[in-house]
């Protein structure tokens, strides 16, 4: 039987795990790396237990750091790792640091490469995961594209060959989760809030957590009177607590910070929001798939189709355009099929196991 290895790092890469995980079982020897870029119980753990991931075979417990040092310390631990299992091919999802630091070292050594969300492009290099993405790319043996546009930014960069147009993997997991939700509006009332009566808000971007653009997002959250619903990333926290920004929220009744929730809590909480201010990728997507507004704390963004379509709008940090936004944005056009059918994991098992039978 083939050896297959994921290597993840990140939330949102334990969600885009699942599918492909769950796809591949009984067909292929499967072992998990987790390099310990995110560590806390709600960032990692509450993920494995929740979409019932095989627990992590092997974790780097890199933590945290600078680019560098993050990276840097994913090469030294992997490579060992790689050495002892000498998998078929290796599998890395999306775009972070663990992506990065997974490509360089398998690259090196030569592993074929898969990369799921392959070919996203915001245009702006000055996001470390851009550079993330375009060295992932170049360096991948298969390229699964989420979306059309993926496939023409490859062929601008020149790559064509082991692309194929899959479908986006968050849309299957989406799909396979979203009549749970229904059932689970209790949740809304643990929180105290009710169905379209609230804002959903996340925050964890490079350019939004200094302390400009963090003082500029408090500055308009703290202007709006609806009730805001605040799952804060840890990042965000620290950066709340360090440049003492953290009373002007808490003194907010409406505004109401909570600990970063599961991806089922997370769904329900998007599902029912009148609105969703965030500068999350995977959130962005989320929203225009169930059909909520979203306001986007960016000012541009990989996922140019949900802003084509009028679902999704950019704002930047801009203090005032982000409350203007909040009051007056209203989706005009119509949603379509951007991110395939929800079942790209299958199709991406089709190729892989191909793939692995003609080595
Ligand atoms: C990372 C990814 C980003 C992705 C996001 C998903 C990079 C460069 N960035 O950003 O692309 O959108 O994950 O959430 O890879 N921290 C904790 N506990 C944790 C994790 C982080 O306290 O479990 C704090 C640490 O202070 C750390 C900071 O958050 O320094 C940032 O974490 P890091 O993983 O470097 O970047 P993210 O902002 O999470
Ligand atoms: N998410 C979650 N709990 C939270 C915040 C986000 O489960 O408190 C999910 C969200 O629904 C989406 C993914 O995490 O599926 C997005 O991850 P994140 O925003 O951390 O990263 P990005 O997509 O920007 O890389």
């Amino acid at each position: 039987m083939s050896k297959i290895m994921h290597i993840v790092g990140a939330r949102p890469q334990f969600i885009k795990m699942a599918p492909l995980y769950n796809a591949l079982e009984n067909s292929v020897e499967q072992i998990t790396v987790h390099t310990g870029q995110h560590y806390d119980f709600e960032m990692s753990d509450l993920f494995f237990d929740e979409l019932k991931i095989h627990e992590p075979d092997y974790n780097l417990e890199v933590g945290s750091g600078t680019h560098g040092s993050q990276t840097a310390d994913i090469i030294l631990h992997l490579e060992k790792v790689l050495m002892n299992e000498n998998p078929d091919m290796v599998i890395i999802y999306g775009d972070t640091n663990s992506t990065l630091g997974a490509s360089l070292t398998c690259g090196k050594l030569y592993y074929p490469i898969v990369h799921v969300e392959a070919g996203v492009r915001s245009g702006n290099m000055h996001m470390p995961e851009e550079i993330n993405r375009i060295v992932t790319d170049k360096l991948s043996s298969i390229l699964f594209t989420p979306m059309k546009s993926s496939v023409e930014n490859l062929k601008n960069e020149g790559i064509s060959e082991g692309v194929y147009n899959t479908g986006d993997i968050m849309y299957d997991i989406l799909k396979n989760n979203l009549t749970q939700i229904e059932h689970r509006k209790r949740f809304l009332e643990q929180l105290s809030i009710k169905e379209n009566e609230y804002i959903l808000a996340t925050v964890h971007r490079e350019i939004n957590t200094d302390k400009e653009g963090l003082c500029k997002i408090v500055d308009a959250f703290s202007k709006i009177n609806e009730v805001i619903i605040f799952p804060i990333h840890p990042r965000t926290k620290k950066m709340l607590v360090k440049y003492n920004l953290l009373h002007k929220l808490i003194g907010k009744r409406n505004i109401k910070l909570i600990s970063p929730v599961g991806y089922l809590e997370m769904l329900i909480l998007e599902k029912f929001a009148r609105i969703i201010v965030t500068d999350s990728g995977g959130i962005q997507k989320e929203a225009y798939i169930i059909g909520v507004p979203c306001i986007t704390l960016r000012n541009e963004t990989e996922w140019k189709e949900t802003v084509r379509d009028g679902w999704n709008i950019l704002v930047g940090n801009d203090k005032e355009k982000i409350i203007d936004s909040i009051n007056s944005f209203h989706p005009k056009g119509r949603r379509k099929n951007i991110f395939g059918d929800g079942n790209s994991a299958l199709t991406m098992k089709g190729i892989i196991i191909e793939y692995l039978n003609e080595q």
